[in-house]
């Protein structure tokens, strides 16, 4: 890894971590553990939508975690699944374009969808975010920013497009993550000033080569060990992982010496 990288991913946290207010998220900066809100805060709110990042930020959240994904007329915005049909309305508005995958719509029509009321009736209208409107929500709110890209197979160029976004559009802490390591690389050489997350469990054997571009190993937490963590300190890099909304599990994370803790429910880990 970069002395850079790694010089900036500790000066995030720092920057985060200091901006907060006394209160319930005192006990995670002591413990120096991050709390990311997973989509936002995503049990309370619909997920990956700005009022969910909102709520997070209300819940202590240290950083809010957001999926990119593009149109068909290659504007970003913000859907965890490759289709639209969880989390929208998009059959009953648009029956006849199964399987309604993102890429197959265009930003103007993605705009008539409403994300909100599959959650509950309360969020009704609440629509997809485009990631500069979140970003733009976002960021004079303290909160840091944990950007996954999904699946940049399918969206070739996204990498550059989320780039000249993020410069656009976003002034505040910032790792990007993604289950592609190698679009990890690309975005690295296109950002090397921004701190890369690898999401996975890589062999202890690979680190030592992840290490020279990514700054975070983001395994699910069902994958770690104390000695897994140890070996990713050891090569200089950090760990989020993922998604833990029980505050027994949150707490043998915490044991394991995890450098953020990423779920559902900011508020349950702004507790501990
Ligand atoms: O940030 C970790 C997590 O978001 C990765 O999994 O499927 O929830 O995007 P997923
Ligand atoms: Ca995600």
């Amino acid at each position: 890894m970069c002395r850079s990288s790694r010089t900036l991913i500790v000066a995030v946290l720092m920057t985060v971590l200091a901006a907060l207010p006394v209160g319930p998220t005192a006990a995670a900066r002591r413990d120096g553990i991050a709390n990311v809100a997973h989509r936002g805060a995503s049990a309370h709110a619909p997920e990956n939508t700005i009022g969910a990042f909102r709520l997070a930020a209300r819940m202590g959240a240290d950083l809010f975690e957001l999926d990119v994904r593009e149109t068909r007329d290659h504007a970003l915005v913000l859907m965890h699944d490759t289709t639209l049909a969880r989390t929208t309305d998009v059959e009953s508005v648009y029956p006849e374009r199964a399987p309604w995958r993102v890429s197959d719509f265009t930003l103007k029509e993605i705009r008539r969808l409403d994300a909100g009321s599959w959650f509950g009736s309360a969020f009704k209208g609440a629509r997809v975010p485009t990631l500069r409107e979140a970003l733009r929500a976002m960021r004079r709110t303290g909160l840091g920013l944990l950007l996954e890209i999904k699946a940049p197979h399918l969206y070739p160029g996204i990498e550059r497009r989320t780039a000249l976004e993020l410069r656009r559009s976003w002034e505040g802490p910032l790792v990007v993550q993604s289950f592609d390591w190698d679009a990890m690389r690309a975005f690295h050489g296109l950002m090397p000033e921004v701190p890369v997350g690898l999401l996975g469990t890589p062999p202890a054997g690979e680190l030592p080569g992840l290490a020279s571009f990514a700054v975070q190993i983001n395994p699910p937490y069902r994958d770690l060990t104390p000695g897994y963590v140890r070996a990713i300190h050891a090569h200089g890099m950090q760990v989020f992982t993922w998604t833990a909304d029980d505050p027994v599990v949150m707490r043998r994370l915490a044991a394991y010496r995890v450098d953020g803790i990423i779920t559902n429910r900011p508020d349950v880990l702004a507790r501990l």
